[in-house]
């Protein structure tokens, strides 16, 4: 790790975390942390907070921890409000907080669909509209967390399916919307993650997982460093000229179904 301490690409810079204390975020708010960032993180839960700060302090990185649910607009305002009070402006936001099962529609209540959709859609309008006060003005990166059946559809997750659609374009009014004051906004894609939540949810048992496997261009699962990259990436001066761009990080997973195998399927 000696390497990734070296030249620390963020130094300086603030970063808040929605959804920040585990998983796929937890994996983003650690490398922005590595680089030098200082870290907001923002979830639910104190315990999973904590100890989410706690792995970033243990590894020598800056970080606090404030407790909002997402769909309380009061409390992600307070949470930015708090993190501006600590750091100054926000120069990286990630929305990544998200809920999810797996259910047929027929399944789903009223208020099963409507608790996905505030989770994931009014959550993210929440968190990045909240933060325009706060932000680093030029030069904030905004960077949401949406999934690839947010452009394609998929069964018993229409919930999903429909907040993760609504994230994209979200992601693509306001890059325009706040283009003009130098604020870039774009949107991570993730294909199936390693050792997350989500993926203990949608296929939980070993074979789901490898006929799923069997249907990626790439093979495999990512690993939650894939899309930490793709953060650092976005969050860093090199993507000064990205906006708008939902960056899909997923083995080719939203190409299609590439189960056959073409290479030995020779007639
Ligand atoms: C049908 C269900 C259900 C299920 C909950 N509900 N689970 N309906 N099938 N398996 C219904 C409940 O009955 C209730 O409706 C409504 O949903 C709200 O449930 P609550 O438990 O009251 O909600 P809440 O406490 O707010 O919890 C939200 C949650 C929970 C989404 C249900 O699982 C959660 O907190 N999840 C956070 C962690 C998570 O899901 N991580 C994975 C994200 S990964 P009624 O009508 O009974 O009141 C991910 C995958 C990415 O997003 C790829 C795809 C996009
Ligand atoms: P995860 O570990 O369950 O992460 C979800 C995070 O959101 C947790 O920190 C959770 O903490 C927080 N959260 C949930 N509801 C919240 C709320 N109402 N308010 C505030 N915070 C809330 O799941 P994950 O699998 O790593 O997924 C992370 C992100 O990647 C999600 O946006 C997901 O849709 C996306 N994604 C995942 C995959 C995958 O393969 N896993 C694929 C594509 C996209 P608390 O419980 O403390 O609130």
């Amino acid at each position: 790790m000696a390497d990734a301490f070296r030249d620390k690409i963020l130094a300086g810079k603030v970063a808040y975390v929605a959804g920040g204390s585990s998983g796929i975020n937890l994996g983003i708010a650690q490398r922005l942390a590595e680089q030098g960032a200082r870290l907001a993180i923002v979830s639910r839960s104190q315990d999973k907070i904590d100890a989410a700060v706690k792995s970033i302090t243990d590894a020598g990185g800056t970080a606090f921890g404030v407790s909002a649910d997402v769909r309380d607009y009061a409390a992600v305002e307070a949470s930015l409000k708090a993190t501006h009070e600590r750091f100054g402006d926000i120069d990286v936001l990630v929305s990544g907080a998200a809920g999810n099962f797996l259910a047929p529609v027929v399944g789903m209540s009223a208020n099963a669909f409507k608790t996905v959709v505030d989770i994931d859609l009014i959550g993210t309008f929440n968190v990045l509209r909240a933060s325009f006060d706060f932000l680093k003005k030029p030069g904030a990166s905004l960077i949401s967390i949406t999934a690839g059946q947010g452009s394609h559809p998929m069964m018993f997750q229409a919930h999903a399916c429909a907040a993760k659609a609504g994230i994209n374009m979200l992601t693509r009014c306001l890059a325009m919307e706040w283009g003009p004051a130098g604020i870039r906004v774009n949107a991570i894609s993730p294909g199936p993650i390693a050792e997350t939540e989500g993926m203990a949810r949608l296929a939980a048992t070993p074979a789901m997982e490898a006929a799923l496997k069997a249907r990626i261009p790439l093979r495999d699962y990512g690993a939650k460093r894939d899309i930490a990259d793709m953060a650092l990436y976005l969050a860093s001066d090199n993507a000064v000229y990205i906006t708008g761009a939902i960056m899909d990080v997923d083995g080719g997973s939203s190409l299609g179904d590439a189960s056959a195998d073409a290479l030995t399927a020779r007639r």
